[in-house]
């Protein structure tokens, strides 16, 4: 299979407890290769078109003041499977229900601050990647 592109955020609460290099080292061990990262801190408007899919749910307002709460690690992630693998990684929306080992399982306390977001198809992907990233800021892996 070819290679894919996902895009990924380690949301406020994660980035809060100090393990953004603890989870790119989950990525990198399922052979997911980094392409792009930066830090940012969203603005309103920046979390409320991000999730704008979301705009009408019950949760929408308390997902953007979470989001907009402190920095974030935005990345793209390259490797084969990449969209799906990132979500299996990260384990179910509701740490809950997410398996042992996920980064939700791990990092998550609950649904609303569930640490960590993921493309959840190749289309999403390449919306969601052009939402934070121009191309020049994307480094394809050479080597
Ligand atoms: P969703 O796209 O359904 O989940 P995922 O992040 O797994 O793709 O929802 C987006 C985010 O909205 C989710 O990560 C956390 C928040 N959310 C809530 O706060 N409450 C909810 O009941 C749901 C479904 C989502
Ligand atoms: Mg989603």
């Amino acid at each position: 299979m070819a290679l894919e592109r996902t895009f990924s955020i380690i949301k406020p609460d994660a980035v809060a407890k100090n393990v953004i290099g603890g989870i790119y080292n989950r990525f990198e061990s399922a052979g997911l290769r980094l392409v792009a990262s930066k830090m940012l801190h969203l603005s309103k408007e920046q979390a409320e078109g991000f999730y704008a899919e979301h705009s009408e749910r019950p949760f929408f307002a308390a997902l953007v003041s979470f989001m907009t709460s402190g920095p974030v690690m935005v990345q793209v992630l390259e490797g084969e499977n990449a969209v799906l693998k990132n979500r299996e990684i990260m384990g179910a929306t509701n740490p809950a229900d997410a398996l042992a080992g996920t980064l939700r399982a791990d990092y998550a306390a609950s649904i609303d601050e569930n640490a960590c977001h993921g493309s959840d198809a190749p289309e999403s992907a390449a919306r969601e990647i052009a939402y934070f990233f121009s191309d020049e800021e994307i480094c394809p892996r050479t080597r």
